[in-house]
């Protein structure tokens, strides 16, 4: 399964790349509203990982607040607009759970709109890689809308020109919090907020143990 998830993201994402980028602009007041909330918790200067950072608008954001950003996208496209974004960066094109990265080494970590992508095992498995490269005492920064009832399974989102299929993971709030609790992710900020196209987002930063 994750080997035909990480070929079905590529192609899907390859596809959705200049969608993604002309809807930026759009999407950016909420996005810099719920990224300062992380960095304000942060030490100036500190080193985050953005996983699946698309066309890199948020490690712009990051970097504009006094981050160092690194980031990974499967997609070679989205990482073309994102080395656009942020000459600078470190940038790899690559699946995230292939990828080594050295161990408690980010002070903090970024999966936007990321843990949705997966079944639940294969998502759990990305949040226990993050915790593992994240500084003890670091955070983790977890966008994905909210849900009534959990399910997952391939979806055709009719929000998008292109109406690729797409994996979905429905999270619930309850079954979210669940997860880090099971981890000993400590709960350091919370908000629910709808997007510019109508979406109820659970915006989570989680505290890794000391
Ligand atoms: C829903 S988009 C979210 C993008 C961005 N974080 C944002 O909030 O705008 C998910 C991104 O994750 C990337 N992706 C999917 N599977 C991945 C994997 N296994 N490793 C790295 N990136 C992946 C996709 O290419 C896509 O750009």
């Amino acid at each position: 399964m994750k080997d035909i998830l990480s070929q079905v993201h590529k192609r899907t994402y390859e596809i959705l790349a200049s969608e993604y980028e002309d809807r930026v602009e759009t999407l950016r007041p909420t996005t810099e509203k719920a990224l300062s909330d992380f960095t304000n918790l942060l030490a100036p200067g500190s080193k985050i990982l953005d996983i699946g950072c698309a066309v890199g608008y948020t490690m712009e954001i990051l970097a504009k607040n006094g981050m160092v950003v690194d980031g990974i996208d499967i997609a070679p496209k989205m990482i073309t607009y994102a080395r656009r974004r942020n000459p600078g960066s470190h940038l790899v094109v690559g699946d995230f759970l292939e990828v080594s990265y050295p161990e408690h080494y980010y002070g903090g970590i970024l999966m936007y709109a990321f843990l949705h992508l997966f079944p639940k095992d294969i998502a759990l498995e990305c949040l226990d890689k993050s915790i593992s490269i994240t500084k003890p005492g670091g955070l983790i920064f977890t966008g994905t809308t909210k849900s009534e009832s959990a399910r997952e399974g391939f979806e055709i989102k009719h929000d998008y020109k292109n109406e690729v299929k797409r994996y979905r993971k429905r999270w619930t709030q309850s079954e979210l919090e669940e997860v880090f609790n099971s981890r000993r992710l400590k709960i350091v900020h919370y908000a629910e907020k709808t997007d510019e196209f109508g979406k109820i987002w659970m915006d989570y930063i989680v505290r890794t143990e000391k």
